[in-house]
């Protein structure tokens, strides 16, 4: 008799637990300060929590529509335009997901077929490569330099051929910090439209962003916006990750397809969530000021470790710095990680394993959404090496 492993004939045979769920059961374990895996250790707007108990109590704990609560649609566009004079029609264009995890996975098992090429930036958030793989497509690999972690145009032009079908793009940027740029996204809009490839762009970080920087968004840009997915989360915007839900924006000929799959993925999401976010989203403050609420907290751990051993990278938006380690071990950074966390007590990320090929430049993603007496503590640790 064969094995079940063998005859499963596995679909992700590379895939294991993420790094995230690794580094922060270590943490745990370890008893360490947890700067790994990207969510705060504070509370969210006690509103917030009022407004979805006042929702479960005047009876909204039934299945929402499929596309999502139309009040939360239609807030959704109201903010759109607002911030970046897109135009999304609720109805047919704007669709409610359970986190941007499950609104990637949509788009791109709704739209990449075998052996389509889809374009992805290394180092690269998690997600995209299974998703991509899972449904028979090949992911195509541009590699963003240290310490900037720019894209070169240059270089996308070189892969793009008949069989490439989308394009990722991810800014503010997860792990590295990094931005995009008006111009970088003319640059896209350049070659989307000599290509005709989709867009899927992954703005989970877009009310963070620092030093009087803008987000650009896609939806700014109507050649691009016509051609993309834009994908963002309440739960990185409003500090509720654990109720995982998300948006995603495209035209209605894209979010037609896109519906076809998220309504047998998930059908609909959280009803009073939705309902309490609905509301929240009058409150434009609490977006607004949430790039200068990180940027103090950016601004304090790069001043606590700017004396220590580590380098310190550019870190223009998400809730991520970067550490270089060269002047303290020539370790791998997938073991220097470890032994950080279980000697030292401070856990973080490697960037290593953002990349296809493992690259490593010896570097540690540090996530600073925690308070700032957390933020303290690990840097005291991390002046010591
Ligand atoms: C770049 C990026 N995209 C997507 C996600 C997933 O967001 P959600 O928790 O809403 O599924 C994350 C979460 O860390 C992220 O960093």
């Amino acid at each position: 008799m064969p094995s079940l492993s063998a005859s499963l004939n596995s679909k992700l045979p590379k895939v294991g637990p993420t790094i995230f769920t690794k580094m922060s059961a270590l943490a745990t374990h370890e008893k360490a300060i947890n700067l790994s895996q990207g969510f705060p250790d504070f509370e969210c707007a006690p509103q917030l929590i009022e407004l979805v108990h006042e929702a479960m109590k005047s009876g909204l704990n039934q299945y929402a529509p499929m596309a999502g609560l139309p009040a939360l649609r239609e807030k959704i566009a109201e903010k759109t335009a607002f911030l970046y004079g897109g135009k999304y029609n609720p109805e047919t264009e704007i669709t409610i997901t359970a986190g941007a995890t499950q609104a990637i996975f949509t788009a791109i098992a709704s739209t990449v077929n075998e052996g389509d090429e889809v374009i992805i930036f290394t180092p690269a958030y998690d997600c995209y490569e299974p998703a991509i793989e899972l449904v028979g497509g090949k992911p195509v690999y541009v590699q963003l330099k240290d310490p900037n972690y720019k894209i070169n145009w240059e270089e996308v032009k070189k892969v793009i051929n008949q069989r490439t079908k989308m394009i990722i793009i991810n800014s503010p940027h997860n792990p590295t910090g990094s931005i995009l740029s008006k111009k970088d996204l003319a640059e896209l809009e350049k070659l989307t439209m000599q290509s005709n490839m989709l867009v899927l762009s992954d703005e989970v970080y877009e009310h963070i962003v620092f030093d009087s920087e803008k987000h650009n968004s896609v939806a700014a840009f109507p050649n691009l916006a016509e051609r993309s997915f834009i994908i963002s989360s309440f739960g990185k915007t409003y500090h509720t990750t654990g109720w995982k839900v998300g948006y995603c924006l495209a035209p209605a000929e894209l979010m037609k397809e896109f519906r076809k799959t998220h309504q047998y993925n998930v059908f609909s999401v959280n009803t009073p969530v939705q309902a309490a976010y609905a509301k929240f989203l009058d409150n434009r403050d609490a977006y607004l000021e949430l790039s200068a609420f990180y940027q103090e907290k950016r601004d304090l751990f790069r001043k606590l470790v700017e004396g220590s051993n580590f380098t310190l990278k550019p870190a223009q938006g998400s809730y991520f710095q970067l550490l270089g380690y060269e002047n303290i071990s020539d370790e791998a950074d997938v073991d220097f990680a470890i032994r950080l966390t279980k000697e030292f007590k401070v856990a973080s990320i490697p960037v290593s394993v953002f990349y296809n090929k493992k690259v490593d430049h010896k570097v540690l993603r540090f996530c600073f959404a925690k308070q700032n007496s957390t933020l303290e503590e690990a840097a005291a640790i991390l002046n010591k090496l």
